[in-house]
């Protein structure tokens, strides 16, 4: 069995959820969008489980993001965001080409901001600039491997929003990380902001899916955005039944998940050529730093070669994600596997002829 650590979208649906899948998939289909039973209840038990008065069952996080940054701007305002921000490197544009909206870029590590650049970002309307709607928060942080903001950081930015008369919305895609690292629930987490967007397939393993989280009214008007967008999914009560599992079984466990990832960075860090800050690894996200002699596709390649998915961010960097398919067994072949990869790059660099170079005169 290969282990896929490239991201935790990949994680694997339980019997659990198989077998719910299967009680629906033998319930008839509803018609509208919004009168299934089961869709109902999942989106009653994510409205409870994220403090929110409704929910809206998206098929991807991306798409419940853009809902809402449709919802709370108008063309030509500004979403301000941390530059390494989901919404900007990896929803290809959507924000600008759905809602017209540009980025007011927060240029600071995503968890510390430069002092002044937020409250500046919400000052009172200059003419020649967008008007701030919308502050954007993700968290965790999936661009630097999962960081965590706390509390107090939301809180202190989402007082600046509002000052400025801004909204808040929350890329939770990983909230329920977020709120293991916190030790808070991810009511907690959300309590603050707008909207919500939480993923159900990532740390939860559902197969598919996402909601977005908000007022009765925001949630009203989230449907027909939804539906405008394309994303207005019947029959969803297969996936529902899904993630109706996903929320009841699966927020619990998540932790396990941050300690395997320690235990993973852990036994990493020993192997010559690697480079893990420990630090760095606050959830269930692990970079991997590569020494100069070794190139990140040469060593995917390798690692593919002994049963292990990695994924490459850069030359020198690889990105390992924890999800709950990956156990302890699974963590110690996973070091075993770098160990014999990078044991076989040194060996085979050390056996290549050497070049002769021709002397020119
Ligand atoms: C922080 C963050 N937001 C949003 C998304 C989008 O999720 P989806 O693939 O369900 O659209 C991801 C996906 O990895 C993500 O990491």
């Amino acid at each position: 069995m290969l282990i896929d650590l490239r991201t935790d979208f990949v994680s694997t649906p339980t019997e659990e959820m198989i077998e719910a899948m299967a009680r629906a998939a033998r319930q008839p289909p509803s018609f509208g969008l919004r009168d299934d039973p089961i869709v109902a209840e999942l989106e009653a038990l994510a409205a409870q489980t994220l403090g929110k008065e409704d929910t809206l069952f998206c098929a991807t996080c991306a798409a419940a993001n853009q809902i809402a940054i449709h919802l709370h701007c108008r063309p030509g305002e500004a979403i301000v965001a941390e530059a390494g921000a989901h919404i900007i490197t990896s929803e290809a544009g959507a924000h600008a080409a759905l809602s017209g909206t540009v980025i007011h870029p927060l240029s600071a590590h995503p968890a510390v901001p430069r002092p002044g650049e937020v409250e500046s970002a919400f000052s009172p309307a200059v003419p020649q600039r967008s008007r701030s709607a919308l502050l954007w928060l993700e968290n965790t942080h999936v661009g630097s491997g999962g960081t965590v903001l706390s509390r107090e950081f939301m809180h202190e930015m989402i007082l600046c929003a509002r000052q400025g008369g801004a909204h808040a919305h929350l890329d939770g895609s990983r909230i329920f990380n977020a709120a293991a690292a916190l030790g808070a629930s991810a009511a907690e987490v959300g309590r603050e902001f707008d909207s919500v967007a939480a993923s159900l397939n990532k740390g939860l393993g559902a197969p598919m899916g996402a909601v977005l989280a908000g007022s009765r009214a925001f949630i009203g008007q989230a449907t027909r955005v939804r539906q405008m967008f394309g994303g207005g999914w019947r029959p969803a009560h297969i996936p529902a039944a899904a993630a109706i599992v996903a929320l009841r079984t699966m927020v619990d466990r998540i932790a396990d998940d941050h300690a395997r990832a320690r235990e993973l960075a852990a036994g990493l860090r020993g192997i010559e050529g690697l480079q893990v800050d420990l630090g760095q690894v606050q959830t269930n996200i692990v970079f991997v730093g590569l020494k100069s002699t070794f190139q990140a596709p040469a060593l995917v390649e390798l690692l593919r070669q002994r049963g292990v998915l990695a994924m490459q961010l850069a030359p020198d960097r690889l990105r390992l994600v924890l999800w709950h398919g990956i156990g302890r067994l699974q963590v110690d072949r996973t070091v075993e596997a770098f160990r014999d990869a990078l044991h076989h790059a040194l060996t085979a660099t050390a056996a290549a002829p050497q070049r002769t170079h021709p002397i020119h005169k």
